[in-house]
């Protein structure tokens, strides 16, 4: 990048969150030279780019001063970008999250100790009994049969119709919602996503050439029905990748009104709707509900829609074991599988058949989602405490995330290097957005049960954000 470039780029990260306001007049072009080290002609032509883009603009005898119209809060709710690339970021935070000695907030899994070890280790060894020559044919696309099988019961038993012919079996639901996509799109098309989303769904658009259009979404209402509908209006849109249950990484889940019309618009614009189910187990039972939410398949009448989940964190994260409820195209999602993965582990399938058949699985939700509510509220409590009104925390019934979003002028990334430094990882908003517009937020595991040492490695890290951020005055 050349100077000029440089330094507009970063005048427009900081004019993005918040540094410079509307209407604040920049420094004059001699004081920024005198302030950077880049000549007047360099830092002339950097206003003018920014000019040209509208961040700025030049007024008579004030100089050069902030427009409202790129600001974070007035950026439209519908955007676009014509190429993905996120991967190197999300593999640089997976792997200073890897280390053992780090209280692991930034993960997605749930804290290991919550999965039922034991009986898990008791199903491995009987399938390893079973194991003989032909299991693995047996275990092929579309995966084993009785599994494929209490999956369709458990979908039953919610109310959902799905036959356990259309069910693949895949290696943990990752493997499920990037077949499904493939499945759909040719390099090119136009993908609809949540902002933020799941950075999966991102990495997947990366690697299959796709473009994306991000719907920026809220904490507490979720997707905005009407925007979703302009980017159909607006764009030959081949798929949708949404969340409508305890949304990775805000929490929130849509009214059964939002997926009632969000189905409907999948019908009328003949779009394919990949759905992430991966929590909808993890629902509260605080307020006597006993049934997991319905996905937004449910109210579709069409085939058109892929369910996936998984049970990475219900049950076991390592066993990667995930499934697409795939309608009609399941056949070719096994047809993709077959030429990438060829097939699911056969010993970790049979394993699973064992304990969803003999061990008390619903027992073990049923402990699970209580405890993951007790953690949750406990680390809500604390945080809030601790950060003492400079951030807002935004906590769900279901799921085990918190949505923490600071000042506008706050860089999460500064929190996250800060927490690294103290052991802690956190996931900054960058890690879910194609645009910097939650820059200024990270999300926290809260399934981990707090103790006096990680109450002191965390309040270090409150205490660091309660430093740079502004104060009220
Ligand atoms: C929203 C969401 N979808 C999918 C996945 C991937 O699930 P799995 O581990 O089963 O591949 C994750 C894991 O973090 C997730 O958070």
């Amino acid at each position: 990048m050349a100077k000029y470039e440089i330094l507009a780029h970063q005048l427009k990260t900081q004019i993005e969150s918040g540094v410079w306001l509307e209407n604040e007049k920049l420094p004059s072009l001699r004081k920024k030279s005198a302030e950077s080290g880049y000549s007047l002609m360099t830092v002339l032509h950097a206003y003018q780019i920014l000019e040209s883009q509208g961040y700025i603009s030049s007024q008579e005898r004030s100089g050069y001063v902030v427009t409202a119209k790129n600001l974070v809060g007035n950026r439209p709710l519908v955007q676009t970008s014509e190429s993905v690339s996120i991967n190197d970021f999300v593999f640089d935070v997976l792997q200073a999250s890897k280390n053992p000695h780090m209280l692991s907030l930034g993960f997605a899994y749930p804290d290991p100790s919550l999965y039922p070890r034991q009986h898990l280790n008791k199903s491995v060894a009987a399938a390893a009994k079973q194991i003989s020559l032909t299991s693995a044919l047996d275990n092929l696309p579309p995966g084993n049969a009785e599994l494929r099988k209490l999956i369709a019961k458990r979908y039953a038993a919610r109310g959902i119709s799905i036959s356990p012919d259309e069910i693949v079996i895949t290696a943990g639901a990752l493997e499920a919602l990037s077949l499904s996509l493939q499945a759909c799109t040719q390099p090119g098309d136009w993908v609809i996503v949540e902002s933020p989303t799941f950075y999966g769904a991102m990495q997947a658009l990366e690697r299959l050439g796709l473009k994306a259009i991000t719907i920026k979404v809220s904490p507490t209402t979720g997707l905005d029905v009407a925007a979703l509908e302009r980017a159909l209006q607006t764009h030959s849109v081949k798929a949708c990748w949404l969340m409508s249950n305890f949304q990775n990484p805000m929490g929130y889940s849509l009214s059964e009104t939002k997926k009632q019309q969000v189905a409907d618009l999948m019908e009328k614009y003949q779009v394919a709707l990949i759905e992430d189910d991966v929590y909808a187990e993890l629902y509260s039972t605080a307020n006597n509900t006993n049934k997991s939410p319905l996905p937004i398949k449910h109210y579709m009448h069409n085939s058109s829609s892929m369910l996936c989940s998984s049970f990475s964190k219900s049950l076991v994260a390592g066993f990667r074991i995930g499934w697409v409820a795939a309608g009609a195209r399941a056949l070719s999602i096994q047809k993709q599988q077959l030429m990438s993965t060829f097939e699911t582990s056969a010993p970790i399938q049979l394993s699973l058949v064992d304990y969803l058949s003999t061990k008390n699985y619903e027992l073990h939700l049923k402990q699970l989602r209580k405890k993951l509510v007790a953690r949750k509220k406990a680390m809500f409590a604390f945080l809030n405490e601790a950060l003492d009104g400079v951030a807002k925390i935004y906590i769900h019934e279901g799921g085990y995330f918190l949505w923490i979003e600071c000042h506008l002028s706050v860089d999460a990334m500064d929190i996250y290097h800060e927490a690294l430094r103290l052991y802690i990882t956190v996931a900054p908003g960058k890690l879910f957005s194609l645009n910097d517009e939650f820059n200024h937020c990270f999300r926290v595991n809260a399934s981990f049960e707090l103790n006096d040492a990680k109450r002191n490695q965390l309040r270090k890290l409150t205490e660091f954000i309660k430093q740079i951020t502004p104060s009220k005055r």
